[in-house]
């Protein structure tokens, strides 16, 4: 059993795409964001406050970990690819990791204005920079990517549904570098 996993920066679509794409293919959904937020009781900007990001990333990934072998899809945190050990994790074969992929413009087009997300509240340079540091890491941590830059939900599910029956039929898993 492979679990599949999004992943990708704030704003990617992560929540939305997962849940259609889980209802589509007839699996549970689960949020990892949710999830922690249901085990510590608190939303996570409190969290942050009250425990520090390291704390957060913590419960994120036991329950990463916990997840893993699961038939169901998972949204994960965009900061879930900063520990080296859930890197290792998604990119095993417990989970078939799908990396939506976006521009920065994009994302400030979508979540300018938010401030619920502690690491996106500060400024532009600072949350380019950010974006920027991210990119490789969710390169390495995924198997697959989809550009999800102005392209229609259902096309993207589509698109996703494809690689996963061709990795279930064929166990093709990583995709040719040249179409990354
Ligand atoms: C975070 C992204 C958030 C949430 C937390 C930290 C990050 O999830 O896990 O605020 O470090 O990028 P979303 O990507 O669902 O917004």
């Amino acid at each position: 059993m492979t679990t599949i996993a999004l992943i990708g920066f704030m704003g990617s679509g992560k929540t939305t795409i997962g849940q259609r794409l889980a209802r589509s293919m007839e699996i549970p959904f689960v949020d990892t964001d949710d999830e922690i937020v249901n085990r510590v009781g608190m939303s996570i900007p409190e969290i942050f406050d009250h425990f520090g990001e390291q704390y957060f990333r913590g419960v994120e990934s036991e329950i990463l970990k916990s997840l893993s072998k699961k038939e169901c899809v998972v949204a994960t945190g965009g900061g879930i690819i900063k520990l080296d050990t859930n890197r290792q994790m998604l990119r095993s074969n417990d989970f078939l990791t799908v990396w939506l992929d976006l521009t920065f413009d994009t994302v400030m087009k979508r979540i300018a204005n938010d401030e619920s997300r502690p690491l996106w509240n500060q400024d532009v340079e600072k949350r380019m920079s950010l974006f920027n540091s991210r990119q490789a890491l969710y390169h390495d941590s995924s198997h697959f990517s989809v550009n999800v830059d102005g392209q229609p939900v259902e096309e993207l599910i589509e698109e996703i549904k494809r690689y996963i029956y061709s990795y279930t039929m064929f166990g093709t898993k990583r995709q040719s570098d040249k179409n990354r």
